[in-house]
Order: structure tokens, then sequence, then C-alpha cells
């Protein structure tokens, strides 16, 4: 049989067909704009989403027997708000999970509200990122809007709404709208009652592996797939990436370097950090999880060199690196903000440290270095909580660059394993579908019988030793100009 991870990303939809024994058969990408109406903003449209996903659905089955398609699910976006009127019609674009406006409304909770009842509510304080600052941004900002919200719904769970009519979302990703009870995996009444959010607005809430329903048969005339297809939950696209690349079980660690970056660790149990600098989140495996998460990883690269140096060649421009350790130049990666771990919507991107004998490379250098120094702060919070990683495993457009797999396991001075392939929310929502179909026993029996280990990038003394240093400078930039971030606008 066949199963379908959609991945709902930042960039693109990347669809993925894979067959019951685990084995990749097909893979298409499908892209659609990303808005920035004002710096800082950050909005999709769900309609593009649809769209792209629909035309991505039939390339990706092109000349395969769509008889033997038994599911599908999803990895999606975190965090975003997607709003529906009592017609369905989606009232106002999706609001991202890298959209830093709504700085009053993350205030009101963290502060009027505070912290320590959001973390008793919902095991999490508010990142300007999070859904609920969002529905209280509409309401103060666009009550007409607010008025017309008949269905709230996370990014992926529109996509399965679409496909199947169903409004049901999953823990993983029900987590990240400070909602959400993650303890107990059920909304928050409290929550609810601050935001102004009827239960009846919220999604169904079904585990990641569970079947929510079967395709809307004219979605399945359309695709020339059966209307017994079925549609599995899915994930919030970091737990997705974790199962997809075997982050299942206790104290087992992912970095994903896609349009974000975090570093993931999965958990058998329910956990909290005391001063809420990582996430605390429920796992698509009916688990939990804690994540760091910085808004701008892959993405600074790519805005690097698409859009200030231009060019294509990300592997020629990586190839002129040949001074690791040995970089003056630092860059801080935040062009969009940061959310972990200084929950700070005014950073921005920065370099420091250039001389007149600085070269284009030293500053490609400076974006990779910049990156993986920014994950190791993450890393540094779960480390003083006493989680001892000595390996992770990596996923996301930004692991296919050898140089920076290798940046990272020294300016982490962990061991990265490499898994047969990349795509790791897309491959996770499909083993997803696989399960809620019957093909594993569990997640955890899915992952342990396809994930595959086929490289490992070790750190060498040296090297970590030079980065050790690198990163006790790189530091101290943010704090020294931390202050100056809010009079750059
Ligand atoms: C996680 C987060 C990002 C998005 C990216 O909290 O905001 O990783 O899910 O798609």
């Amino acid at each position: 049989m066949y199963y379908i991870g959609i991945d709902l990303g930042t960039s693109a939809v990347k669809l993925l067909l894979m067959e019951g024994n685990g084995k990749i058969a097909n893979v298409v990408s499908k892209e659609y704009p990303l808005y920035f109406p004002h710096p800082g903003w950050s909005e999709q449209k769900p309609e593009d989403w649809f769209a792209q996903t629909m035309e991505g659905l039939a390339e990706l089955l092109n000349g395969f027997d769509k008889e033997q398609v038994a599911g599908i699910s999803f990895g999606g976006q975190m965090h975003g708000l997607v709003i529906l009127d009592a017609e369905d019609n989606v009232i106002r674009p999706a609001i991202l999970w890298n959209d830093g406006r709504t700085w009053e409304e993350n205030d009101y909770l963290n502060q009027v509200i505070g912290k320590e009842n959001l973390s008793k509510y919902t095991a999490n304080i508010s990142f300007t990122g999070f859904t609920a600052p969002k529905i209280l941004w509409v309401k103060n900002k666009e009550p007409e809007n607010f008025a017309r919200i008949a269905k709230i719904m996370l990014p992926k769970d529109y996509l399965a709404y679409k496909l199947t009519g169903v409004h049901c979302t999953d823990p993983s990703d029900a987590s990240g709208m400070l909602l959400f009870d993650v303890k107990n995996r059920c909304w928050s009444k409290e929550m609810c009652e601050i935001c102004s959010v009827k239960e009846e607005q919220l999604a169904g809430i079904y585990e990641s592996y569970e079947v929510v329903g079967t395709l809307l048969p004219e979605i399945a005339e359309k695709l020339g797939l059966s209307a017994e297809v079925k549609v599995a939950a899915g994930a919030g696209d970091n737990a997705a990436a974790a199962v997809g690349t075997g982050t299942v079980g206790e104290g087992c660690c992912n970095l994903s370097l896609g349009t974000s970056g975090t570093v993931f660790i999965s958990s058998e149990n329910f956990g909290v950090d005391k001063y809420n600098a990582l996430h605390a989140f429920a796992h698509a495996d009916g688990h939990y999880h804690l994540m760091g998460c910085m808004l701008s990883a892959a993405s600074c690269n790519e805005w690097w060199m698409d859009d200030i140096i231009g060019t294509e060649e990300y592997a020629k421009e990586q190839a002129a690196i040949d001074k690791l350790g040995e970089n003056h130049v630092y860059f801080l990666p935040y062009l969009m903000g940061e959310r972990s771990p200084h929950n700070d919507p005014d950073a921005r991107g920065t370099f420091i440290g250039m001389t007149m004998d600085t070269s284009r490379a030293d500053m490609t250098q400076a974006v990779l270095e910049g990156v993986a120094f920014a994950l190791r702060d993450s890393f540094e919070v779960a480390k003083s909580l006493g989680i001892a990683i000595e390996r992770t495993k990596i996923c996301g457009g930004g692991a296919k660059s050898p140089l920076w797999k290798k940046i990272i396991a020294n300016v982490l001075n962990i061991k990265v394993d490499v898994i047969e392939s990349e795509e790791g929310p897309g491959y996770g929502g499909a083993i997803l579908a696989a399960v809620a179909c019957g093909e594993y026993a569990s997640v955890k029996d899915a992952a342990d019988k396809l994930v595959k280990v086929v490289d490992t990038v070790e750190p060498t003394p040296e090297l970590a030793a030079k980065y050790e240093e690198r990163y006790q400078q790189f530091k101290q930039i943010y704090p020294t100009v931390k202050a100056l971030f809010p009079k750059l606008k």
C-alpha cells in the first residue's frame, strides 16, 4: 500500500509518497507566496496552500497505482491562525508562526494574565508567534473579522478540513496555540475565557496517528482516489519531523534546519522547564517533548545567497570556506526577531566584526555559524535542565549541506546522525498515516523499523575547542546590542 505525507511548509508544500515498507516512491514540492505586509508581519493565503496541495497530489500520484493509496497525513507549520466564517470562507490571510505583530497582546498575556498562570493552564508562556495572542490581536485590531469567526484552525488542519470536512487537530500542533492544556491533552477552559474563544470554535482533538475521516467524495473524484482513503490527524511539523527521523522515546534529539531552526527533545513523560525558555509540547506518539525554536535558520542562508549576494550556487559558495573555527565575523540570525531563548520580536539580523580583509566567504561562513550558535543557545537551556544529549538526528533543507552539518556538530560538540532522507515532516506524516491504517502497531514501532541512519558527523576535539571560544564571544553580542533594536524601527 501507499501512504502520503503532506508537509505544509512556509516556502512550499512538500508531498511524499511512501510504500508500506518505508521506501520513498516519489516526492513533489509546490511553492506559494509568503507576504510580509509590514516589517515583522508574515502571512500566507490558506487558499494557496490547498490549491498547491491538490496540484501537488495529482503530480505526486502521476504514474502510480492510485488504488494502492491507503492513507494521508500531515506535518504542518505550527501556530498559524486560520479563521473561517459560518459559510467556511477564509476571513483573512493566515498570520504565521514567525509573525511578530502581537507584541502588545503577548505582553498582556505574559504580564497581566501572568507567566505563572499561563504555564499552569497550558505548560507554556506566550510568544508573539503563538496562536492565542493572534486571536487577541484580531479581537483588538480587526473586531469586524473577530465577530465573524466560526472556526479557528491551524494550517495543516485547514487542509484536513478541505479534504475530509472534519474540523480536527492533534495535541502536538494544538500545544502551540496557548489554548491547550498540554499535560491533559485537552482545551484549557481558562485560556478560552481569557481569549474570548468558545470551545465550539475550536477543533476536535485526535492523536496524530488517529483517523479523523475519509476523503470527501468530490476530492476523491478529483484526485482519482477511492473515497475510502483514510486521513489521519498528523502533527505539527517539528513533531512530524521527529517521527520521520526516529526521534521517539526518552531523551532523543532532532535538529530541524528549515525556514525555522529547532532543537527537539522527545520524552516519555510530561515535563516543563521552570523558566519556560523551551516549549513544553505534546509529541505525535502520544507522549511529550521540549523544544527550542529559532525563527530564521536555513532562511538566513537563503536570504544571504538569493537576495543579497544573488547566487543559486550554494555549494560553490560554501566550497570557498576554509577557516572553520577562525572566523572574526559574527552574524546574529534574527531576521524575523527571535523566539528561543530571547523571546524578542524586536531583535534584528546583525553582522559584526568585519575588517578590510573580510571576504565574501567569511560572511557566508558567519551566516552558517550564526545559525549554529543560535541553535546552541537552545541546546544550552536543555543542558541546564540536566538533559544530557550526546547525539542528534538532523533534517530540513539546510541538512543537505555537509559543511553546515560539520559546523553544527562542532559548535554543539555532539554527534550528528544523518538519515536516509532529510524530508523529516513529510516522511513523518506518511508514517503517521501508515500507523493510522494499521500497517504498524505504534509510532515507535514504525519509526524503529523504518528510519535508518546512513552516516554520522562527529565533532573533532580541536575544532570543537575553537568553536567553544567563538560561541563564548557570540553569546555576548545580543545582550550588548539588544537595547538598540527597538530604536531601529
Ligand atoms: C515551532 C515553529 C516553527 C514552525 C515552522 O514552534 O514555530 O518550527 O512550525 O514551520
